[in-house]
């Protein structure tokens, strides 16, 4: 339903469980992450009355995502650490090339968000089935939900916004980008690592 290339190995799992702590900082991030790059997509295309009134939304759905994540980290009485390099991040945006129209940007933004947002949930989905810590995979069931809803969000935008054919292409192809970064990763204790 993703459209994932390349599932995450279970084993994945296994690294995050003997750090809790570790996956709770950098997930706290990507929910920052994610507040931050709905805010830049109002910025950047404000007169895509449809796409602010959602991305409006959006940032509050994230920042509350980011409460509930520093919450559980309070909770187990750790602190909030220092943000951490999303290196699966840095390597997908390499894909598109720079420049391009205002649409083909736009359609490219969109393109990357809707990816991690799917990535994001296949994460959660696991961790939601997978982890020991009952308490901490129901908190993820309730995120992948929703993020899954961001996936859909993201690539209807794309393809309301660019040609359909076109978006339908780069999509493809940006999946099987991604399933490559994927082969090299799903050995650390972070939601993309
Ligand atoms: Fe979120
Ligand atoms: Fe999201």
């Amino acid at each position: 339903m993703l459209g994932l290339k390349l599932p995450t190995d279970p084993r994945w799992v296994n690294i995050v469980e003997k750090n809790i702590e570790e996956i709770l900082t950098d997930h706290a991030y990507c929910e920052q992450k994610a507040t931050s790059t709905a805010i830049s997509l109002i910025v950047s295309f404000p007169e895509y009355t449809e796409l602010v009134t959602e991305m409006t939304a959006l940032v509050k759905e994230e920042i509350s995502h980011f409460k509930m994540v520093h919450d559980k980290i309070i909770e187990r009485g750790w602190v909030l650490g220092r943000d951490r390099k999303d290196e699966y991040v840095v390597a997908l945006h390499k894909f598109f090339p720079k420049g391009g129209s205002r649409t083909t940007q736009l359609v490219h933004r969109l393109l990357y968000a809707a990816l991690i947002e799917a990535r994001s949930c296949e994460r959660f989905r696991l961790l939601s089935e997978e982890l020991e810590d009952k308490e901490l995979a129901e908190f993820y069931r309730k995120l992948m939900v929703s993020e899954a809803n961001h996936y859909t969000m993201f690539l209807g935008f794309a393809r309301q916004y660019g040609n359909r054919e076109d978006v339908d292409e780069k999509w493809q192809n940006l999946l099987d980008y991604e399933a490559d970064i994927m082969k090299d990763l799903g050995k650390k204790e972070t939601i993309h690592g």
